[in-house]
């Protein structure tokens, strides 16, 4: 989340489309990724670094779907230098990216994965974390050579949310959500990318039922209308007026609609998104 965090490194995003040189594939842009990495970890001393912390789709960043190959690129960086792979499900997990996983759509083999959100569907607050063996016996090597595993929550293991969780999954699996979110996410993505040629659109991304519709005033130079996140929010406005609660991050307007969304519903969705982009268009561009 961007805090001044002590201890923890940045490295850069893989936004393809905003960072990527002219005439980069998104397989080169990747190898620089990758190499941007390890320089950073050389530089930093692997023998330091824990963990490489990432979510299979930025989702709160603005919905950056990784470049091809990022993820190979990267997890081969990671085990050359022994360094543990975190993979945040949070939001991509229980089927937002219509596989039951983000890890399982993007070819990610985590050490750690971190859960919450949709674990629930967020009707009792619970979050989750999964470790591979890898991790787990260090932890439980040195429990057993002091006598305790000496860590805890106060609200840990809370049978009442560890109930509704539990029941919120057989849910999800009794009616299929995940075949849901694959079946009716890639008409929110066709209809989506349709909206392509449009005067205010500069990219369409997404994978399932997470999306972003990045806006730019001028389509040839990615740029903003004023103040980066005004065009955004102009047609965040407009969106609401016609019925929907979106949330533009900067100038992309995301969505993530609820897994039991159907596609007469991702119709309607789209069509309002395109008559506020239609609306917005005027005051945007007001020759054309
Ligand atoms: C990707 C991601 N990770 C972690 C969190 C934090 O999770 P929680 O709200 O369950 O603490 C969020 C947002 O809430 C998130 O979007």
């Amino acid at each position: 989340f961007d805090l001044p965090s002590a201890n923890i490194l940045h490295t850069s995003t893989p936004h393809h489309w905003r960072d990527a040189e002219p005439g980069e594939s998104e397989e080169q842009f990747s190898s620089w990724l990758a190499e941007d990495l390890e320089t950073l970890i050389l530089a930093e001393g692997p023998e330091t670094i824990a963990a490489f912390i990432g979510e299979p789709i930025m989702g709160a960043g603005g919905v950056i779907v990784p470049p091809a190959g990022y993820w190979e690129k990267i997890q081969a960086v990671l085990s050359k230098y022994g360094i543990l792979l975190v993979a945040d499900e949070v939001i991509c997990g229980f089927g937002r990216t219509g596989k039951m996983f983000g890890s399982q759509t993007f070819g990610i083999k985590p050490d750690i994965m971190v859960l919450s959100k949709q674990i629930s569907s967020s009707y009792l607050p619970i979050s989750a974390l999964l470790i591979n063996d890898k991790v787990f016996e260090p932890i439980a090597d040195e429990s057993n050579r002091i006598g305790t595993f000496g860590h805890g929550f106060t609200g840990g293991g809370h049978p009442v949310a560890a109930a509704v969780a539990l029941e919120n999954i057989k849910l999800i699996e009794e009616r299929d959500l995940v075949g849901n979110a694959r079946k009716v996410g890639a008409r929110l993505q066709a209809r989506l990318r349709k909206l392509d040629s449009h005067p205010l659109v500069g990219e369409v991304r997404g994978v399932g039922l997470i999306a972003a519709v990045e806006l730019v005033a001028d389509k040839a130079s990615k740029a903003p209308w004023g103040k980066p996140a005004a065009l955004g929010a102009l047609v965040n406005g407009f969106l609401q007026q016609n019925g929907v609660i979106s949330r533009n991050m900067g100038d992309a307007i995301a969505f993530c609609p609820p897994l039991i969304i159907t596609e007469a519903e991702v119709d309607a969705l789209v069509d309002a998104f395109e008559r506020s982009l239609d609306a917005a268009l005027p005051q945007v561009q007001p020759q054309g």
